[in-house]
């Protein structure tokens, strides 16, 4: 499949997959308008005016859910900015998606171990742990082999920094 053009259905519930430093934010910033784009990060932000305050968690992804389903009642197209590398954490809003008729897209940002590590290396709004990044890529690895099956119509695997680079999405009407 050329995957230089990623085609989204113009209505639908996209969730970017990617452990921590894979691009998530600066793809859906690239690709989709601010309004398109929940993210878990800024929802913690919403209610503790800190993005990384992990005790947030549960209430930011209520608040998540809620958002996107308010969202997808009036058939706006729908990007969830979370690390979603678990099935677990997928399962609830994949539900939501089929509660609305809503097609579901997967984009994985399934990117080299060493790109992660020179990122985190310079990245000054975020440090975590190597355990926490470890686990995240086992995650990434052991939970997003069977997408399809998860109910996702569309699964795309971006698997390099210049793939990113040069994706442009497509939106079908
Ligand atoms: N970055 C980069 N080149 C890219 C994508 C990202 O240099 N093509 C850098 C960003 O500038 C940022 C870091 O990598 O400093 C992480 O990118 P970000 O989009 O924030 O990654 P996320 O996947 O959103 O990470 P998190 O889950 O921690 O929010
Ligand atoms: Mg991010």
């Amino acid at each position: 499949m050329n995957q230089s053009s990623l085609q989204v259905p113009a209505f639908s519930l996209i969730l970017l997959i990617g452990v921590s430093g894979a691009g998530k934010s600066t793809f859906a910033r690239r690709h989709f308008l601010p309004t398109e784009v929940i993210s878990s990060d800024h929802c913690r932000a919403l209610i503790t005016d800190n993005e990384n305050d992990q005790s947030a968690t549960g209430d930011a992804f209520e608040l998540l859910h809620w958002l996107a389903a308010k969202r997808l009642q009036r058939r706006r197209l729908t990007v969830i900015d979370a690390t979603n590398v678990q099935a677990d954490a997928r399962q609830s809003l994949i539900d939501l998606g089929q509660q609305f008729n809503c097609p579901l897209v997967a984009i994985v940002l399934d990117m080299p171990e060493q790109v992660l590590n020179d990122r985190r290396k310079t990245r000054t709004d975020r440090s975590f742990a190597d355990p926490v990044l470890h686990r995240q890529r086992r995650d990434l690895w052991l939970w997003t082999r069977y997408l399809e099956y998860e109910g996702f119509s569309t699964v795309y695997r971006l698997k390099s920094a210049d793939e990113v680079d040069q994706i442009q999405v497509v939106r079908q009407s």
